[in-house]
This record gives structure tokens, C-alpha cells and sequence, in this order.
């Protein structure tokens, strides 16, 4: 069984697409079901989550403003701490909501701190109905020297759903690790 690390950030916060105060956060949601079926699997299951230093506002619309904001002028903003021993792992899960029509700049700071050689990197993603909107080929991309594992892209909606957990499921039992 191959040592898996799964990372994730995820905003939560006021969702409009969700209709509601979204505490933990779809992708979070998405992350622990992920979690869950791979230590089912028998993996090794190490989970880190993205915090940035300076958090995110709550509303929606502030949210929107300073995500559009620092991807405009390609920031990378810090996130707390880090993962202990990168290499040890052979399969690094990394997931993100979609923010406007890309990945959070924090997951830029995240992938260009590590060195993929050699893993498999497996992206997954929660959007508002865009699905992953070409994230996933970036993720890749960034991850140089890893193989791609096929992705997941799962509405913030389904990741809090019944039906979201048997997808991840599925989609863990097609994975080749
Ligand atoms: C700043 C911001 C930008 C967003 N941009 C998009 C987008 O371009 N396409 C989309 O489908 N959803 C978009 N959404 C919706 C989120 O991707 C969706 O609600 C996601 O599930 C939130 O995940 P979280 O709760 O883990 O933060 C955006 C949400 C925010 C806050």
C-alpha cells in the first residue's frame, strides 16, 4: 500500500452557489470523504490543510474582491506551517476550490514550494458549476517530474451530499494506487 498525503484548501465561509454559511468548506467535505475511503483502502493517510497566514473574509464578496485581486497580480500568499518529510510520500492528493475560472493563488505557493518528482499527484477540485476548468492540466504542470492521476471536479453542492461520497468512491477504486 503506497504512503499517500492528501492537501486541500478550502475557504468555506459565506457560498452562494451552496445557498449558505459553508463552515468547514466544500473541498474540506470533499478532502475528509477522500480521507475516509483511503484509510478504508488501507493506505497510510497523512492530511495537511492550507491555511493562510492572513485568512480570507467571510462575505462572498470580499472574497471575491481580494481572490481577484491577487490573481491579478499573481501573488503567493503564505500559508501556516508545512508538511514534515514531503519526500516520504508516493501519492500526493491536492485539492482547491475553483476561484475565478483557476486555482486559489495559495495552491500556486504550495505547489511551487515542493519538489513532485517522481509521485503521483491526483487533483481534485470543488467549483459552482464550471467544472475544473483547466486546473487540473495546471496542476500537472507545476508538479513537475510527477504523473498525473485522473482528477475529480465535484460541485460544492454534491461534496456535501450522499451521492458525493459514493462518486470519491468510485473514482478512488479506477485510481491505480
Ligand atoms: C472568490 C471565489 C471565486 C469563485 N469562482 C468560481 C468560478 O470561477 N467557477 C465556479 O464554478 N465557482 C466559483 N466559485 C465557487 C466555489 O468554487 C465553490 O463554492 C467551492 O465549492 C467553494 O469551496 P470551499 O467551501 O472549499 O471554499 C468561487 C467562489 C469564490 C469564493
Amino acid at each position: 500500500m503506497s504512503k499517500v498525503l492528501v492537501c486541500f484548501f478550502s475557504a468555506g465561509g459565506e457560498d452562494v452557489s451552496v445557498g449558505e454559511s459553508n463552515e468547514l468548506g466544500n473541498t474540506a467535505m470533499m478532502a475528509q470523504e477522500i480521507i475516509k475511503k483511503l484509510n478504508e483502502d488501507g493506505h497510510s493517510v497523512t492530511s495537511f490543510r492550507i491555511q493562510p497566514t492572513i485568512p480570507y473574509p467571510d462575505s462572498y464578496d470580499q472574497k471575491l474582491v481580494k481572490a481577484t485581486e491577487e490573481r491579478a497580480m499573481q501573488e503567493r500568499p503564505e500559508y501556516e506551517g508545512d508538511v514534515a518529510d514531503f519526500d516520504d510520500y508516493d501519492t500526493v492528493f491536492v485539492g482547491f476550490p475553483i476561484w475565478c475560472s483557476d486555482m486559489p493563488m495559495i495552491m500556486y505557493t504550495f505547489l511551487e514550494k515542493h519538489v513532485f518528482t517522481g509521485k503521483i499527484v491526483v487533483p481534485f477540485c470543488t467549483h459552482g458549476g464550471s467544472g475544473e476548468v483547466d486546473t487540473f492540466r495546471k496542476v500537472a504542470e507545476k508538479a513537475v517530474g510527477s504523473a498525473p492521476g485522473q482528477g475529480l471536479a465535484m460541485s460544492g453542492d454534491l461534496a456535501r451530499k450522499p451521492g458525493g461520497a459514493k462518486q470519491i468512491s468510485y473514482w478512488i477504486d479506477q485510481l491505480a494506487i
